[in-house]
């Protein structure tokens, strides 16, 4: 064991070669009513948030999550096939199969749990699980507790899935695996020739749509919304953590799938409902979204300003198009460099570094929310550009 925790040591020791260059695990002080944290007196715009919707310090939300405390009170006694459901929960997997047009749901304790729990539910030994090479881990981690065999395809390459599919067994299921929004790129999978692909093998298709619920589609209703609602997937899951301020992760799909999953995924069966307080604010923040989707055309148009403030002065944001804008630095201790230099600009823009991402394309991870104002994007373009050319990302005389 010991060479590990060294290996680890050294490794983030020299990341973090002093306390301002610290970005992982860092207690922000939150003010539940803007988009600023505090650190050690001072006050920083946080662009590295997942409350896309902007709706984690709602008065509604959290007098909804205390009203749950009221009534039900702070546990769930148990898992939900046992003492853990409650009419409430049963009212939330209502409530998100009508806001995501499916006739039923079921609600885990987490997306993570939500991937592993329908990916094991679905495949076993002898099936096959086609999973994009960007997939989050929560997806990877499935497939491998399934003990399907997994292949996997170059990212958003509906050609390479097509050759995938072409040399695998045509035995078992053949369940494809995407998300409907890379956390890391912000860019969005090619539904239409994915689906096309998966008709022509007699496959499924699954997205996690983690980070599109709330971002994409003009109601913020995700994939099949952003394509017109013209192609349809086989299942649908997610996470009540993002663009819900909440805790949990949920599935949708038909009522046999749902009631299949109910006794067949393990994460399900084996690990306690959510707490009351976690249901009644995401309910109610589910709630919000259907009746302001302005928030939702908010982050769209906020996010491309952004963007192009950003590409305009010749940053990299790569195939970003949605909240999620990465800016690349380069390599890990650059994206360290860049880090600490856009605190001292007045942002917190937290690194991703391998092996999240390759080494060569350490980034930023900026996140636009509904919570951002258009000032506060504005001064956010400023900041990344002035941290930019401190670390010499960009010429000196870049246009702001
Ligand atoms: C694409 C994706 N899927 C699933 C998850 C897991 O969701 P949760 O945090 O609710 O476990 C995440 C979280 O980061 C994610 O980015």
């Amino acid at each position: 064991m010991a060479p590990k925790l060294e290996a680890t040591r050294r490794r983030i020791d020299a990341l973090e070669s002093d306390p301002s260059r610290k970005n992982s695990f860092v207690p922000y002080g939150i003010d539940r009513h803007s988009a600023q944290v505090e650190l050690e007196g001072r006050k920083y715009l946080m662009m590295s948030g997942y409350s896309y919707c902007g709706l984690g310090g709602d008065e509604r939300v959290v007098a909804a999550a205390k009203a749950a405390v009221e009534q039900y009170g702070t546990g769930a006694h148990g898992v939900r096939a046992l003492a853990g459901s409650t009419p409430l929960h049963e009212e939330l997997e209502a409530e998100v199969a009508r806001f995501l047009g499916r006739e039923s749901a079921l609600v885990f304790g987490s997306g993570y749990a939500a991937n592993v729990g329908t990916i094991g539910a679905l495949c076993g030994p002898g099936d096959t699980v086609f999973i994009d090479k960007y997939d989050h881990a929560s997806i990877v981690d499935g497939c491998k507790l399934s003990g399907a065999t997994v292949t996997r395809f170059r990212h958003n390459d509906p050609n390479h899935l097509d050759q995938r599919l072409r040399a695998a067994s045509p035995d078992g299921v053949r369940l494809v695996v995407v998300d409907s929004v890379y956390s890391m790129d912000g860019d969005i999978a090619p539904l239409p020739e994915l689906r096309e692909v998966c008709d022509a093998h007699n496959a499924l298709l699954m997205v996690d749509e983690a980070h599109a619920l709330g971002v994409i589609g003009r109601t913020g209703r995700g994939i099949e919304e952003h394509f017109d609602d013209t192609v349809h997937v086989d299942v649908k899951l997610g996470t009540l953590s993002k663009g819900i301020p909440s805790m949990g992760g949920w599935v949708v799909g038909s009522p046999d799938l749902i009631r299949h999953l109910r006794y067949h995924a393990r994460p399900f069966l084996f690990s306690a409902a959510l707490a009351p307080a976690q249901v009644g604010a995401a309910l109610e923040a589910l709630r919000i979204l259907d009746r302001e989707p302005w928030r939702v055309a908010h982050i769209q148009d906020q996010s491309a300003k952004l963007r192009a403030v950003l590409t305009e002065a010749g940053m990299r944001t790569l195939a970003s198009e949605t909240a999620v804008v990465p800016v690349v630095a380069g390599t890990d201790e650059q994206a360290y460099d860049y880090a600490t230099a856009c605190r001292r600009a007045g942002i917190i823009g937290l690194p991703v570094v391998s092996p999240a991402v390759p080494n060569t394309l350490a980034r930023l991870r900026i996140a636009v929310t509904a919570r951002h104002s258009e000032a506060d994007i504005e001064f956010a373009g400023q900041a990344l550009l002035e941290a930019a050319r401190e670390c010499r990302l960009i010429p000196a005389t870049a246009a702001v």
